[in-house]
Formats: structure tokens, sequence, C-alpha cells
């Protein structure tokens, strides 16, 4: 599939354009199943859009009591560290929102070792999908056999490295093809800390991913991975990010 690119002036109108797209499909999904699943992205660049969502009229037009959130990646910090990704959708959006609590789930990274803090999560995803899609649809198999869940919107970042949620290039978590959620250890990232992340098989089973970009040290990665992404797949970890159905790039203009 071919990925939609939508470029924007500034961070502000790609934030307003992402929880528009946001609420279309959040409404689709809950006519369709009376759920929505949504994984937040970590980083800075979500937080405007994060903010926009929990202004009226646009909280008001999200079906909060039917989505339920996750994240794609988090860092080994408590959930009220600065660092933390949990902590940055906390303050921007879900303090300030009528989300219920059973519908928030949130990586515990600061289990250690971390590799425990992985399987406790598998182990939540691995609960809602059972309890929540008793058909397969939501749980389709891999090439390899292996059921993955299918969460119907994922948002992304990328790093000027190429990475995204946490799967850094030459990192052998990018070759995971049976777990849901793996630890990693990156090297010369900042912050340097241990890392909680989904895995490539379970971003490409989304039926949809968004990429929000923003910051002129990107473009490089942005270009390469645009105009030839299996070439860029070689090397940066975001260029492996096929979703089932649709791939979506919104760029500010620094980015682009
Ligand atoms: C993280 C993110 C990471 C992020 C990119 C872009 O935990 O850091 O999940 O993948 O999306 O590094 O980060 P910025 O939006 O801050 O540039």
């Amino acid at each position: 599939m071919n990925p939609e690119i939508r470029r924007f002036p500034d961070l502000k109108e790609l934030g307003r354009a992402a929880a528009a797209f946001i609420i279309n499909r959040s409404e689709e999904c809950v006519r369709e199943r009376g759920v929505f699943t949504l994984v937040l992205s970590g980083g800075k660049t979500p937080r405007t859009l994060y903010e926009h969502m929990a202004r009226p009229p646009v909280s008001a037009m999200m079906p909060w009591a039917h989505t339920h959130l996750f994240w794609g990646d988090e860092r080994c910090v408590l959930p009220d560290h600065s660092d933390s990704n949990f902590a940055t959708a906390f303050q921007a959006m879900i303090s300030r929102v009528p989300v219920s609590t059973q519908n928030i789930h949130r990586i515990p990274a600061e289990a250690r070792p971390p590799e425990d803090a992985a399987e406790a999560y598998e182990k939540i995803l691995r609960g809602f999908f059972k309890t929540h899609f008793n058909s397969d649809s939501h749980l389709p198999t891999s090439a390899e056999g292996n059921p993955f869940p299918s969460f119907d919107l994922i948002l992304l970042g990328v790093g000027e490295d190429g990475h995204t949620a946490s799967l850094f290039p030459g990192d052998d978590v990018m070759e995971e093809r049976k777990h849901w959620v793996a630890a990693v250890r990156p090297r010369n990232v900042s912050p340097p800390i241990p890392r909680i992340t989904l895995t490539l098989p379970v971003i490409n089973m989304a039926g949809c991913v968004m990429f929000m970009v923003s910051g002129a040290g990107k473009r490089k990665v942005v270009r390469s991975i645009l105009e030839d992404p299996d070439k860029a797949g070689r090397v940066y970890p975001a260029a492996r990010v096929r979703p089932r159905h649709q791939l979506l790039w919104f760029l500010d203009n620094t980015s682009a």
C-alpha cells in the first residue's frame, strides 16, 4: 500500500489534522465494533496533538467511553517521571478528558528487570484482546503463523536515526517474530535508559499507522524513506513499518 503523505505549515496545524483523523477513525471503529484501540506515541512531537484533543470542542467529539489507550513504547522510569511517555500523554490529555482508568493500558515500565516489564505488558495486551475480540478479526496471524493484535490506529514518531517507537537501527529486536513486546537497551540515545517497545509485527498488524514528524533533523530520514522505503528499510526501522491497510505521514514544514 502506498503511504498517504500530508504536509502542514506547522505542528499546530498538523495536530489539528491528526485529531480530526483520529476522531473520524474512532467513530468508524466504534460504529463497527463498539471499541477503538489507539496506541499513543512517545517523544515530544505528539504533545501538541494531545493538548488539542483535550480542549473543547474536540475533546467532546472523541468517544472516550469506547476508546482504549495503549503506548507504542515507554522509557523504564516511573510514570510521573519527566522522561515518561505516559506522563506526557497524561499531563497533556488524559488528565483532562473523561477516559476511564479501565481504558488506560499503561506500560508498567518501572518493573525491574525491563524484561519483566515487557512480559507484563504483553500479558496485559493478550488479556485485552482475548476479552474484547472473541473472533480472530483482531488477532490475525503473521506469515510465521503467530497471532498478533491488530490495533485500530498506532501513532508513531521518527528519530533522526530512523528509529520508531523504541525500535532502533541494528537492534536485534528488529528481527523479533513471536513476542508482542520487548525490552531494549539502546546505545547512544537520549535519555540513555532501557525501554519497552511494541515489536515490528505488532506495528505492522495495525489497521492504520500514522507517523507524525516535526524537525529539520529528520528531513534526510523522511525523504529517504518516502523515496525508497525498501532501500531505507535496510537501515531505518521506521521504513519497515507497513501496516495492513493504511500508512499516513503527517509532516510539518520543517521535516518535509
Ligand atoms: C520515544 C518515542 C520515539 C519518538 C521519536 C521522535 O519514546 O522517544 O517513542 O520513537 O517518537 O524519538 O521523538 P520526538 O517527537 O521527540 O522528536
